[in-house]
């Protein structure tokens, strides 16, 4: 070991896999060349809602390469599973357009696909509810929300503060349904040896949970199905448990005797693999003259299906934000004959921090006051529900630093001031939280003969650089150059780790490789395993936040009420950053997201069919790079040692989080419009823009 190895963490070590990407040597889940592979497609329900009576074969696909037609009236019987959307094809009923209820197998890819087209399914459909709405009868609170947090709370005389106070704002803000759009659409090829043995190469953000889930409903013990996903082309939380695709492939596989692939194509994205909830929220603020809050109330209204109750945390984030001494938060959900809403990148914090950080800007405009100002004014001293002291919070700093750098001291706080030719020009600020988490995992750290290293963790890169940043981390731990550490993930069969999710993965799989570094050190031993369950387990949950704000400036066409981003800067606080390079891409992507959830996203519902009539990308908009003129990301560096080893928090999702809002904000001040249903088009600006 040499003392003058320069340090690998911290510096912009660019992605060990980049040159395996760009090459296309990568290979991703549906690439894998699997010897007498079959392929299947899905078919999915026509209606939201019925009974699946039969499925009648049309005899002529028979004779087409056809090796299985599997349905609930054939399919071998599953192990009642934990999510009950792995149960697939083990009952007639229909819960929402999409959903799987039938899989045809074939020894080609068209074969399969026209004999799905042609399969008549007889359903007696029912009547259905598809719309979400506030004063929905059948509304319900939730024991809790996502993960595990109290769905109602509730501090001092919320109602006695608003009659008292000397200035409120009351508003209602909707956030659409959302739908993860990854770039590698799910896909799995299920290979059975023998009856007891099964690989999966799967695109997951999880390849140990995939393993435990599949297994489980096919009677396995975890230890007996292999998930392989060495790359995965994003995930952004709809790829953070198994999903009906994995388990379709194998059951697949094990009836027809052959491998089999299953890649989703990217319209069965919009139902079978989760999306956001949609959200209607009423914020009620109440201030003294100075802009000190005295009350805070924050109520959300969102949906599930019949078949699982997914209840998102949206605001939750509410509770620890700003200080008030009266406040109050609530969800309330009901069950629709629609897709289950899941995980999508930072799921609560994103859409709730567009109506506590909209309804923020109002105030500031209602008191004639800086919407930073009006921030630091609130700031509270601990965690205002729970009391408990933030291990670092520099979400003011982010606020001053990130207004210095965007250029903020001049900005006129009224809207609607500036003007050039036909573009109207209005900036908007917003405040950025997310929490900061670990999860227990393992990792194993052998070392060869010529001193370089092997690290195996059963990590999942989703393009974030996981593989990257765990090379500088052991790199540093054991004193070597990051080209003498081998760095293996996406394995199930390698050391357990946490999901690539919640902005954790880092924190968790980087604490474990710490620590088996450290072992094989101390030691002298020539391998080491170190297992992080007992040390997550002592950590405090609360009061560990990732903070940041973001600033837009925004150009309004005063004719057509075309909006235009021409700046979008983020100012984090995320504890040490790791590696800048990968860093700034994670930041600049959740941006980029939260620009489309203010401006393009969204899912347009058909009450009458049940669906989202925009269910692919043509009509389904993600922003483009020409839809920002310039974006940038910068952080002040955090020292935070009540985290983990590395002093870590998670980069992840906070990108998304506030940044639609301070879009949102600039459109108001460009404009003078307030937008509270998103997304802002120019449909919703014409009739207010006036000349
Ligand atoms: Mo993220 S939605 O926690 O994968």
């Amino acid at each position: 070991m040499t003392t003058t190895t320069p340090r690998a963490v911290g510096s912009p070590l660019a992605r060990i896999e980049g040159p395996a990407k760009v090459t296309g040597a990568a290979k991703y889940a549906a690439e894998y060349p699997v010897t007498g592979v079959a392929y299947a497609w899905v078919v999915q329900s026509p209606v939201p809602r019925g009974t699946l009576t039969s499925v009648v074969v049309d005899p002529l696909t028979e004779a087409d390469d056809v090796l299985a037609v599997l349905w609930h009236g054939n399919a071998p019987k599953l192990v009642q599973p934990d999510d009950p959307e792995l149960a697939v094809l083990q009952s007639d009923r229909i819960s929402y357009r999409g959903q799987a209820v039938a899989l045809v197998v074939a020894r080609t890819f068209e074969a399969a696909r026209r004999a799905a087209q042609v399969v008549r399914l007889e359903i007696d459909a029912e009547p259905h509810d598809a719309i979400l709405r506030v004063d929905h009868p059948e509304l319900y609170t939730p024991e809790t929300v996502n993960p595990d947090f109290p769905a109602v709370t509730e501090a001092g005389d919320v109602e006695a503060a608003f009659a008292a106070a000397p200035v409120t704002v009351d508003v209602r803000y909707s956030t659409p349904a959302l739908h993860n759009n990854p770039m590698e659409p799910h896909a799995t090829i299920a290979v059975w040896t023998g009856d007891d043995e099964l690989t999966l190469y799967d695109s997951n953000q999880h390849p140990p949970g995939v393993a435990q889930a599949v297994g489980g409903v096919f009677g396995l013990p975890a230890e007996q199905v292999h998930v392989i996903s060495e790359h995965v082309g994003g995930g952004f939380g709809s790829k953070g448990t198994a999903r009906a695709n994995a388990v379709l492939a194998a059951m697949g596989a094990k009836v027809a005797g052959v491998p089999v692939k299953l890649a989703l194509p990217r319209q069965a994205m919009f139902s079978m693999v989760g999306y956001r909830t949609p959200t209607l929220q009423r914020i009620r603020l109440g201030a003294e003259r100075d802009g000190t809050l005295t009350a805070i109330d924050h109520q959300a209204v969102e949906q599930s299906s019949r078949i699982y109750e997914y209840a998102e945390q949206t605001t939750v984030a509410t509770r620890h934000m700003y200080a008030a001494p009266n406040r109050r938060t609530g969800h309330r959900l009901v069950r629709l004959d629609l897709p289950t809403p899941r995980w999508m990148r930072a799921p609560g914090e994103a859409p709730g921090m567009v109506g506590l950080e909209c309804a923020m800007d109002e105030l500031a405009a209602e008191l004639g006051l800086d919407p930073i100002e009006l921030r630091v004014r609130n700031e509270p001293k601990a965690e205002p529900e729970s009391g408990v002291p933030f291990s670092s919070r520099h979400y003011l700093t982010c606020l001053r630093e990130g207004a210095r750098r965007f250029g903020w001291a001049d900005r006129d706080h009224r809207p609607r001031r500036r003007r050039e030719g036909s573009w109207w020009i209005g900036t908007g600020v917003a405040g950025a939280t997310y929490p900061a988490m670990a999860m227990p995992s393992t990792a194993r750290v052998r070392r060869a003969p010529d001193g370089s290293v092997e690290v195996a963790i059963a990590a999942a890169d989703l393009g974030t650089g996981a593989r990257t940043v765990l090379t500088q981390i052991a790199a540093d731990e054991l004193g070597l150059l990051p080209e003498q550490v081998r760095v293996r993930i996406g394995d199930s069969t390698l050391p357990k780790a946490s999901v690539a999710g919640g902005s954790s993965g880092t924190a968790s799989w980087g604490w474990a490789v710490t620590g088996a570094c450290r072992e094989l050190r101390n030691s002298g031993r020539d391998e080491a395993t170190f297992d992080t369950t007992e040390l997550v387990k002592q950590l405090e949950a609360e009061g560990k936040h990732t903070y940041g704000a973001h600033f837009a400036e925004v150009r309004v066409d005063a004719d057509t009420g075309e909006v235009r981003v021409s700046r979008l800067f983020g100012m984090y606080a995320a504890g040490r950053i790791l590696n800048p390079r990968t860093a700034r891409s994670q930041f600049i992507g959740g941006m980029t997201m939260g620009m489309g959830m203010a401006l393009h996203e969204e899912g347009v519902l058909d009450p009458a069919m049940g669906e989202w009539v925009n269910h692919d990308l043509g009509e389904y908009h993600v922003p483009v790079h020409a839809d920002v003129e310039w974006i940038d990301a910068e952080w002040i560096d955090e020292q935070d040692d009540e985290l983990n080893p590395m002093g870590s928090k998670g980069i992840g999702e906070i990108g998304i989080v506030g940044s639609p809002a301070a879009i949102i904000n600039a459109v108001w001040h460009a404009t003078g419009i307030r937008v509270r249903d998103l997304p802002v088009r120019l449909d919703k600006l014409l009739p207010h823009l006036g000349d």
